[in-house]
C-alpha cells in the first residue's frame, strides 16, 4: 500500500513544488519522518519533477541525512574531567562491547554540569548519575525490550 507522506505537502506548497527546493525539502522529510526511505525519495522525486537517481545522488552526498530509521534510544556518556576520573571510559568501553544494536546510540558529550552524579549517562535526555557498567548495561537491556 502506498504512502501518503501529507506531512511533506506544506513544505511542497510553500516551495511551489520547484526542483531547486530540493535540499530544503529533503531536510523537511527527514525532520517529518526520522529518515528518508526509499519511498519518500521517490515521493520527493515525483513531487519536485525529478529523476529519482539525482534525488538519491543528493541526499547521499550529504552526511545529514540518514536512509535507516533512527535509534529509538540514546546513550550519551559523560566524559568530562569529572566522569573521566571515576571511570567513565571504562563505562563507554564496556557499553560498546555489551550492547552492540542498531536500536540504541552509544555516544560521548563533555561535562553537562552535575559532577556530583559522575560518572553518569544521559539516556534518552535524563540524566543517570553514579552508574557502573554492570547495572547500566542491564537497565539499558530492559529498556531496549
Ligand atoms: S564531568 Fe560529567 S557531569 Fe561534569
Amino acid at each position: 500500500m502506498p504512502q501518503d507522506f501529507e506531512q511533506l505537502d506544506p513544505v511542497l506548497r510553500r516551495h511551489q513544488f520547484r526542483a531547486d527546493a530540493l535540499l530544503e525539502v529533503l531536510a523537511a522529510a527527514q525532520r517529518s519522518y526520522g529518515y528518508l526511505s526509499a519511498p519518500l525519495l521517490r515521493h520527493v522525486a515525483t513531487s519536485l519533477r525529478l529523476p529519482l537517481s539525482r534525488v538519491q545522488g543528493t541526499a547521499s552526498f550529504y552526511h545529514l541525512f540518514r536512509f535507516t530509521p533512527p535509534p529509538r534510544h540514546q546513550c550519551l556518556v559523560c566524559t568530562g574531567t569529572a566522569c573521566h576520573v571515576q571511570g567513565a571510559g571504562g563505562l563507554l568501553q564496556e557499553l560498546k562491547q555489551h550492547l552492540n544494536c542498531p536500536e540504541l546510540d552509544i555516544g560521548e558529550v563533555r561535562c553537562v554540569g552535575t559532577c556530583s552524579g559522575a560518572p553518569l549517562v544521559l539516556v534518552d535526555g535524563e540524566i543517570w548519575n553514579h552508574q557502573r557498567a554492570p547495572a547500566l548495561i542491564e537497565a539499558l537491556q530492559e529498556l531496549l525490550q
